[in-house]
C-alpha cells in the first residue's frame, strides 16, 4: 500500500522511513529512525529525484507506482550516489527501460563502480548550471562537491523555486507523519539530531558547505527538499544560520561543555565540582558528559554548539582514557576549530597526560588552550579547590 505525500502542486514525496535501523552508516546510533526522501515530479516529462536505501525499497516501489499510475519515468536525477539514496538504482533501471539517468562525470564513475548495468547507454552527463526542461519546470544542476561526497550536486527548480538539496539541511529522525519543518516543530524536535547529523556526516567539509551556501544565496528559494528529514517551506533563515555557523566552525552559544572520563568516580567528582562552581558564579549554559556513557557523535555535536570545552581525563595505562581519546580524535577528524579549551588530568601512578591532550588540540585550528590547569593525584583534596576554582574563573573570563 502506498505511503505518499504531496509536496507541491505536481511534486510528491515517495520516500520511505526506517525505524529498525540501529546504526546510520553502520557507525552512528540513531534512536528515532531516519527518512530516505525521494521526490517524483509529474510534469510533461516525469522526473524522479534520487531514490532510497534498499531497506525501504518495497515501500518506495509501491509509492512510485501509485503516483505514476501507469506512466513511465523519463528521468532519474542522481544528486548523490551514497547507497542510502542510490542502492536501488539498478532495480529501477531494469523496471523502467526507457528511463534516462542524469548525473555528472563523477556520478557516472560511481554508477559504474556500484552497478553492473550498461551505464553509458542510460546516462546523460550534465555540467554545472546545465538545465533540463520538463514542460512547466526547468531544473538546474548546481554542483555541491563534498557535501557530502565528491559527486554531489543539488537541483534547483526554477519554476517552483524548489531546491533539492541532497544531504544538506537533512537530519536523523523519521518523519512522525509530519512532512514539513513547521509542522514538525523542527527547532524543538529535530535540531539536536540535525546538528548531530551535520557535524558527524558533513562537519569536516566546512569550506565546501560555505561554497554551497554562497551558491544558494543567489537563488530565490521557496522550498528546500533534503534527502533526510522534513521539508523546509518557511523559516529558512534558522537553518541557514546554523549551517553558516557550523561550516565556519563558530560556536552557536556561549556555553561550557565538560567531558570527563572516570573509572572510580574521582575525576567525575572534579568535573561536578567545577560545574557547580561555574553555576554558582552565574553560568547556566553548562553540560557535563561522561565519555564512557555516550556515543562520541553526541559529543561532537555538542562541541560544535559550545564555545568552551573542558576535558577532565583520568590516566589509563599511562595515556588518555580510551573513550575520551576517541572523542578528541573525532572532533579533530571533523575539523572543529575556534574553541576555548581547559584541560584537567588525574593520575595515580604518574602525571603527564595533559601534554597528550594538549598535543591533540594543538593539531586543531585556532584552539585557545587556557593556562590554568590542575593535575589531580587520585582524588581532589581541599587544598586543591582554589586551583580548580581558578580554572572556573578563567573559563568565566573567556566567555
Ligand atoms: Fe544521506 Fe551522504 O547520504
Amino acid at each position: 500500500m502506498q505511503c505518499v505525500r504531496k509536496v507541491l502542486e505536481d511534486l510528491y514525496w515517495v520516500g520511505g522511513e526506517d525505524r529498525k535501523i540501529k546504526l546510520f552508516e553502520n557507525i552512528f546510533p540513531i534512536q528515532n529512525g531516519v527518512s530516505y526522501n525521494s521526490y517524483l515530479l509529474m510534469d510533461e516529462k516525469v522526473v524522479l529525484l534520487d531514490t532510497v536505501d534498499y531497506s525501504v525499497g518495497k515501500q518506495f516501489l509501491e509509492n512510485i507506482e501509485y503516483v505514476l499510475n501507469g506512466k513511465e519515468i523519463d528521468y532519474l536525477i542522481v544528486n548523490h550516489m551514497e547507497p542510502d539514496h542510490a542502492s536501488i538504482i539498478e532495480e529501477l533501471v531494469h523496471k523502467f527501460p526507457s528511463m534516462k539517468l542524469i548525473g555528472n562525470i563523477l556520478t557516472v564513475k560511481m554508477l559504474k563502480q556500484f552497478f553492473n548495468f550498461d551505464v553509458d547507454s542510460r546516462v546523460e552527463v550534465v555540467k554545472e548550471n546545465d538545465t533540463l526542461n520538463t514542460g512547466k519546470h526547468k531544473l538546474r544542476f548546481v554542483f555541491a562537491q563534498m557535501v557530502h561526497w565528491p559527486e554531489v550536486m543539488v537541483t534547483y527548480d526554477e519554476y517552483s523555486k524548489t531546491l533539492f538539496s541532497a544531504d544538506a539541511f537533512g537530519t536523523f529522525g523519521a518523519l512522525n507523519g509530519k512532512l514539513f519543518t513547521n509542522e514538525a516543530h523542527f527547532e524543538k524536535e529535530y535540531i539536536e539530531e540535525a546538528r548531530r547529523y551535520y557535524t558527524n556526516i558533513v562537519g569536516k567539509y566546512g569550506v565546501q558547505v560555505q561554497n554551497l551556501l554562497k551558491k544558494a544565496s543567489t537563488l530565490e528559494i521557496n522550498t528546500i527538499c533534503p534527502l533526510h528529514g522534513p521539508i523546509w517551506k518557511e523559516g529558512f533563515e534558522y537553518i541557514l544560520d546554523k549551517y553558516d555557523k557550523w561550516s565556519k566552525y563558530e560556536p552557536e552559544e556561549k556555553a561550557v561543555l565538560i567531558v570527563y572520563s572516570s573509572v572510580y568516580g574521582n575525576t567525575e567528582n572534579v568535573a561536578n565540582i567545577l560545574a557547580n562552581y561555574l553555576n554558582e558564579k552565574g553560568i547556566e549554559n553548562i553540560k557535563v558528559y561522561d565519555s564512557s556513557n555516550i556515543d562520541s557523535s553526541y559529543l561532537v555535536a555538542e562541541s560544535f554548539r559550545c564555545s568552551n570545552i573542558v576535558v577532565c581525563s583520568t590516566t589509563y595505562n599511562m595515556g588518555i582514557y580510551p573513550k575520551l581519546e576517541q572523542y578528541l580524535q573525532d572532533i579533530k577528524r571533523m575539523n572543529l576549530q575556534n574553541r576555548t579549551v581547559s584541560i584537567i588530568e588525574n593520575a595515580t601512578w604518574a602525571p603527564g597526560i595533559s601534554k597528550n591532550i594538549k598535543a591533540i588540540f594543538g593539531e586543531m585550528k585556532n584552539m585557545n588552550i587556557l593556562d590554568e590547569t590542575i593535575s589531580v593525584k587520585s582524588s581532589l583534596k581541599k587544598d586543591e579547590l582554589q586551583s580548580l576554582y581558578a580554572i572556573g574563573d578563567c573559563i568565566i573570563n573567556s566567555l
